[in-house]
């Protein structure tokens, strides 16, 4: 075993984006270019001597390689223990909890979440802080100098680290513990949830489906769901999480995730579905004939996650990504409860959990989670929602049309522009700056405009501010339509166009979110000219 000192140069392009470095897997595997950015992670967070890191991944293509060379580093560079998950895998919530739990220095998790992976598709890596929430934008900029800072790495030259067998075992002077990835997860969960009334529900005959679209939730949902609450086998499907995601696109979205959805808008459709993504973050709610937005469901958990044992005292507050619906700040004035409105990405949420200010946070994106770690948590989603069934007995859609008429609904859609040349869609972005202030007044498809900015944000907490984090319009009578680039693709440009409006007509609830939203989609194409700036006559995904 040799300690040696590589000569390297910085790489263009490891700038993080919304949610660690993601790029092709095979830049990943370009030399030096996993070695430097990890280096950089150990420059920005002060080195690692004397530190305890988690590590564990999605266990896509490149995930096993990947955990031995960050094992060598950080053995070369003086770091005292690493808690690995067993094969290198943990769920992102599973490894946000870890570094919770064992109140380590943070932990590096290898994933670009839901993007498909393979050796042509992507890869991924970031950095959690000892709160367990992705690293904030103070030490992602010093990640980011240390990128193009660095001339060499330390690392040690031997062989791979068995990572497949739980226990104690070393590395160098390093201690390394490969740890089961799921048992400390399950047991959090069961803290939180009344699993006796959720196994009560399933053994009265309501059938579940789970699609764990072959990635890390398949064992996470088959241990849950099937050996603790009973569900049976079967329940969940696509449960063995392979490198290439089977070859598909782990979003859990009505798009990529269609087969759930045929199953759950059949004739003998069970009573409630869901699926999760990538790395076991994202959550897609379904009912019989019933999909959930992931903004609705927000609102939903924040009205009824008393029932659950785990939020039985109430909640401190909610937040959501400013481009996520009003419909959660209904049910927040409604029940006198803070909202806060934040940047995309989970990061944002760090410091009003971690100060207590708010106890349950979403995103449009099927993000949902709450305090109980620091990052958002699919599985948490699905069994808090299947706790609230089996205490009010409700369906999804029963749930979905009690909560409208109390709260009012709001009609909502994201519509995406994937791999957009990059330069055309920051001249749409411009275009729309340039415009702030003669928008307001002027009328576009029968929507008169009321104001017309960029969002920025100033966190309630520590101060920091964060610009440019995307452009609002909004028009008279609530609607609103928001413009963002995506911060996590790999290839080109991804326009993200969040489309909403209010309703309050109870005659009104059950329409076709794209026929209710038909006059904000039109002039959101007449403000910002789509088609022409793209050449794109409609969007890739429509969630
Ligand atoms: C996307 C989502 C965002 C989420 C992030 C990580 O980021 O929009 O809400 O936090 O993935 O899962 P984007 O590609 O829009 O920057
Ligand atoms: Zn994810």
């Amino acid at each position: 075993m040799e300690r040696i000192t590589v000569q390297t140069r910085p790489i263009e392009g490891q700038k993080p984006g919304t949610s660690g470095l993601r790029k092709k897997t095979n830049v990943f595997m370009e030399p030096h270019f996993l070695e430097n950015f990890v280096q950089a992670i150990f420059t920005g967070i002060g080195g690692v001597v004397g530190k305890t890191l988690v590590l564990g991944g999605d266990g896509r293509y490149f995930n096993d390689h990947a955990a031995q060379v960050i094992l060598r580093m950080a053995a070369a560079q003086g770091c005292a223990k690493v808690i690995i998950g067993q094969n290198a895998l943990l769920s992102t919530p599973a490894a946000s909890h870890m570094i919770r739990i064992r109140q380590t220095d943070g932990g590096i998790i290898m994933s670009a979440s839901h993007n498909p992976g393979g050796p042509k598709e992507d890869f991924g890596v970031k950095f959690n802080t000892p709160n367990g929430g992705p690293a904030p934008e103070d030490v992602t900029d010093r990640i980011f100098a240390a990128t193009k800072e660095i001339t060499s790495y330390d690392i040690i030259e031997t062989t791979d680290v068995d990572l497949d067998r739980i226990g104690d075992t070393s590395l160098g002077d390093m201690s390394v513990e490969v740890v089961d990835p799921v048992a400390d997860y399950a047991a959090l969960m069961e803290e939180l949830f009344d699993f006796d009334a959720i196994a009560k529900l399933i053994a009265g005959g309501f059938r579940i489906r789970f699609d764990a679209m072959h990635a890390i939730t398949g064992p996470y949902a088959t241990a849950i769901l099937q050996d603790r609450l009973g569900a049976p086998a079967g329940s969940v499907v696509n449960a063995v999480p392979l490198p290439d995601f089977g070859g598909g696109h782990p979003d859990p979205n009505p798009i990529w995730a269609k087969d759930l959805m045929d199953a759950m808008f059949a004739d003998d459709a069970p009573d409630f579905g869901a699926a999760s993504d990538g790395d076991g973050d994202r959550n897609m709610i379904v009912g019989r004939g019933a999909y959930v937005t992931p903004s609705d469901s927000l609102a939903v958990l924040a009205a009824n996650a008393h029932l659950a044992p785990g939020y039985a005292k109430g909640l401190a507050g909610v937040a959501r990504s400013m481009p996520t619906s009003g419909a959660v700040d209904r049910v927040a004035a409604a029940r006198g409860l803070d909202c806060y409105e934040t940047p995309t990405g989970w990061k944002f949420f760090g410091n009003l959990l971690d100060a207590g200010r708010a106890t349950l946070c979403g995103e449009e994106s099927a993000g949902t989670g709450s305090d109980h770690v620091r990052e958002k948590d699919g599985l948490w989603a699905v069994l808090l929602w299947l706790n609230i069934l089996a205490v009010n007995g409700k369906s999804v859609q029963q749930m979905l049309d009690d909560h409208w008429a109390e709260f009012g609904r709001n009609y909502y859609s994201r519509h995406d522009y994937e791999g957009v040349d990059a330069t055309a869609a920051e001249g749409l972005m411009q275009a729309m700056r340039d415009q702030f202030a003669t928008l307001p007044g002027q009328s576009f498809a029968g929507k008169t405009v009321a104001s017309a900015d960029e969002f920025s944000y100033d966190d309630p907490v520590d101060g920091s501010h964060s610009a440019n984090q995307g452009i609002r319009i909004g028009f008279d009578g609530g609607g609103r339509v928001v413009f963002r680039l995506s911060g996590t693709g790999t290839v080109g440009a991804t326009l993200r166009v969040y489309l909403e409006d209010v309703c309050e007509d109870p005659t009104a609830m059950n329409r076709d979110p794209q026929d209710a939203l038909a006059d904000i989609i039109a002039a959101a194409e007449a403000i910002a000219g789509i088609r022409d700036r793209t050449g794109r006559e409609a969007p890739d995904v429509r969630t």
